[in-house]
């Protein structure tokens, strides 16, 4: 076994932290990754508020690093090499969905970069609130040359997340495209979709963030607590990204969809009622979606790369952790904080 230190959540709290972390020995396909910037995802925050009731967790699963050592049969990683990771570090790489490019959705179930299950030892995955992660080498990407690798990290979660179905849903010239949730995700969604070609417009609580929305490139704003707009706004949207981190209604989203238009659910997971005449009246579709396979996903870097799409970024040392979290909670951050890990290489960090 390897050693690193962590930020790992202590027992009956909601306190992330320090704490030495146990990592594999590097098997022939695998990575050490010295982990330098890791993304502060709201799906973090759910994980820590849930408490870690199902053995050890330690958050994180967006991160960038760079190689430290490889495995004897790895090829397409060298030590030195700056990698990213995000929320799947494994597969079963032999269903119809790995075969069709789609870990996220493989039958088996994805292993989780945290809160998961290796699928050789059976040990739980410990994410990236930490100084080295080992990873199959499949499961990491290389940054591209160009993008800030502390901007790039939030890419291979909320970025892939929301690219994913924007790019299945057909975002581009012609469409209209919705984000209703302006943080960590919803900033990319905006991003991604306005590069794409996509007329974009952000639905958020309050008109705090038009002025943001406006320089992420969005043509239009919606309040969503404001009756009059979301009436205005009816059935104008082919596609509504929902990247809301709380249970909500979804009929108000649903009645902004276009006929034969889609509600993405992306944020807050868990069961939704649906009224059905709000599908019905119009033939509107509701569907959903998270992270991203592997092809996708380099596919998203490399867009992203070429449009200098990255995340709009807080930097803070690892040791402020909790602080982050604690902000999150409380909306306060734009638009994605993203953890130093360096600060644990000295003894107090
Ligand atoms: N599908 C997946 O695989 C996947 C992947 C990553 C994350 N997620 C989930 O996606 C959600 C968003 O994650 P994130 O990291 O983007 O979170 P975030 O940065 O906290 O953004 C969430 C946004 O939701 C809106 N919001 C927050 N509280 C609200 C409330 N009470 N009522 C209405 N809107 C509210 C806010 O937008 P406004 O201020 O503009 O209203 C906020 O900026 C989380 O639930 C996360 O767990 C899912
Ligand atoms: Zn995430
Ligand atoms: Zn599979």
């Amino acid at each position: 076994m390897r050693t690193t230190v962590g930020w790992q959540l202590e027992e009956s709290s909601s306190t992330l932290r320090r704490t030495p972390l146990e990592r594999r020995d590097l098997r022939p396909d695998d990575l050490a990754v010295r982990v330098d910037h890791c993304g502060v995802c709201h799906s973090d925050l759910h994980a820590v508020s849930a408490g870690g009731g199902r053995g050890p967790l330690v958050p994180g699963h967006e991160f960038t690093g760079v190689v430290t050592s490889t495995g004897s049969a790895v090829t397409r990683f060298a030590v030195g090499d700056p990698v990213a990771v995000g929320n799947i570090v494994d597969a079963c790489g032999q269903c119809a969905m790995c075969l069709a490019g789609q870990e996220n959705f493989c039958r088996a179930f994805p292993t989780l970069t945290y809160g998961g299950t290796d699928r050789h030892d059976g040990t739980p995955t410990l994410g990236g609130f930490s100084r080295e992660y080992v990873v199959r080498d499949q499961f990491a990407h290389p940054v591209p040359e160009g993008l800030d690798p502390a901007a790039t990290a939030p890419l291979l979660c909320a970025g892939v997340t929301v690219w994913e179905p924007l790019h299945a849903l057909g975002a581009g010239p012609g469409s209209r495209v919705a984000v209703a949730g302006l943080g960590g995700l919803g900033h990319l969604a905006v991003k991604m979709a306005v590069a794409l070609g996509a007329e974009t417009s952000v639905i958020s609580r309050s008109a705090d963030k038009a002025d943001d929305a406006r320089r992420l490139g969005a043509h239009g704003f919606v309040v969503s607590g404001d009756p009059e707009q979301m009436a205005g706004a009816r059935d104008r949207f082919d596609i509504v990204i929902d990247t809301i981190s709380v249970p909500h209604d979804l009929g108000p989203y649903l009645r902004l969809v276009a006929m034969d238009g889609t509600l993405s659910h992306l944020g807050h997971l868990g069961p939704v009622t649906v009224e059905t005449l709000d599908l019905l009246m119009g033939r509107k579709k509701l569907s959903s979606a998270g992270s991203g396979g592997r092809p996708a996903t380099a596919a998203m870097l490399d867009f992203c790369a070429r449009h200098g799409i990255a995340a709009d970024i807080e930097v803070l040392p690892s040791a402020r952790v909790n602080e982050a979290l604690d902000r999150l909670r409380r909306n306060d951050v734009r638009y994605r904080f993203v953890l130093d890990l360096s600060d644990l290489d000295s003894a107090t960090g």
